[in-house]
């Protein structure tokens, strides 16, 4: 087996006494599309709060390209390139498209800058950022500023301020989240697309987009690891199917 980019192990994270994640030992291979399913409260999200290092574990660690992060701060985890989506997705809406990549990209590169004043002077910066907008598929609204920008692009433009830090890893916490048919399926292309040469580790609910999209997929349940492998396999699971739509009702 290739050496995961990510590996947990015997992770478990308590509050007051009760178990969101409890004892998840999960392997990431590198380049790789791997999705965290599982019921509502099934311990996802604080699984990704974990390995971004948001939330301090009761137990276990947690390794990224074979270095043992489990006390890093979230800045340092981030730097080392694994990247969360909303981290730094803090859109400005009354700037424009094109000027929140390239804040982004600036705040990438550490340079100095004082907010409001540096906003204008951020051209030598312009190319890469219209780059990354060309790969999200936002070239025609650069000039839009992003408060006016319908829900599906603000997403397409969250992974390309998310892109323009170059992370070697991106969580995304239900990237679909809110979305109608015909967005989920651009976004599903742009993932696929961006997720060239990275590794991509997603939480999402829409089990068609897991099953295009995913090589692995680790289902949790009650804060644990209930099955592991790819689409075929976790979708004829019985205690998957039992689980995930059990649990999905109450949703
Ligand atoms: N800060 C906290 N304090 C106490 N309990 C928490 C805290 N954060 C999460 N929990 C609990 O831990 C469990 C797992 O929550 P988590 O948000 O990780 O679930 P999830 O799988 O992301 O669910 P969803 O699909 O609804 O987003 C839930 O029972 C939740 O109520
Ligand atoms: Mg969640």
């Amino acid at each position: 087996m290739a050496e995961p980019i990510i590996e947990t192990s015997h992770l478990t994270k308590s509050f007051k006494g009760f178990k969101a994640v409890d004892d998840i030992s999960l392997r990431v291979e590198a380049e790789s599309i791997h999705a965290l399913i599982g019921a509502n409260g099934a311990g996802k999200t604080t699984c990704f709060n974990l390995l971004t290092k948001f939330l301090r574990p009761s137990d276990g660690t947690i390794h990224f390209k074979g270095r043992d992060i489990t006390s890093l701060k979230p800045d340092r985890v981030a730097r080392l390139g694994m990247v969360r989506s909303f981290q730094i997705s803090a859109v400005f809406g009354q700037l424009t498209v094109l000027e929140n990549v390239k804040l982004a990209l600036q705040r990438h590169r550490g340079e100095s800058y004082d907010f409001w004043s540096s906003v204008r002077r951020l051209d030598h910066l312009r190319g890469r950022a219209m780059e990354l907008l060309a790969d999200v598929g936002l070239t025609d609204a650069a000039d839009t500023p992003a408060a006016e920008l319908p829900y599906g692009r603000k997403r397409a433009l969250e992974l390309a301020t998310t892109l323009a830090l170059d992370p070697e890893v991106m969580l995304l916490d239900e990237p679909m989240a809110g979305m109608g048919t015909e967005d989920v399926g651009r976004i599903a292309d742009l993932i696929r697309s961006v997720s060239r040469g990275r590794t991509v580790l997603m939480v999402e609910h829409n089990l068609g987009v897991v099953a295009e999209l995913c090589d692995r997929i680790t289902v949790l349940a009650r804060g644990g690891v209930l099955v592991e492998g790819d689409y075929a396999t976790v979708s004829r699971d019985e205690r998957v199917i039992e689980s995930y739509i059990g649990g999905a009702q109450h949703a």
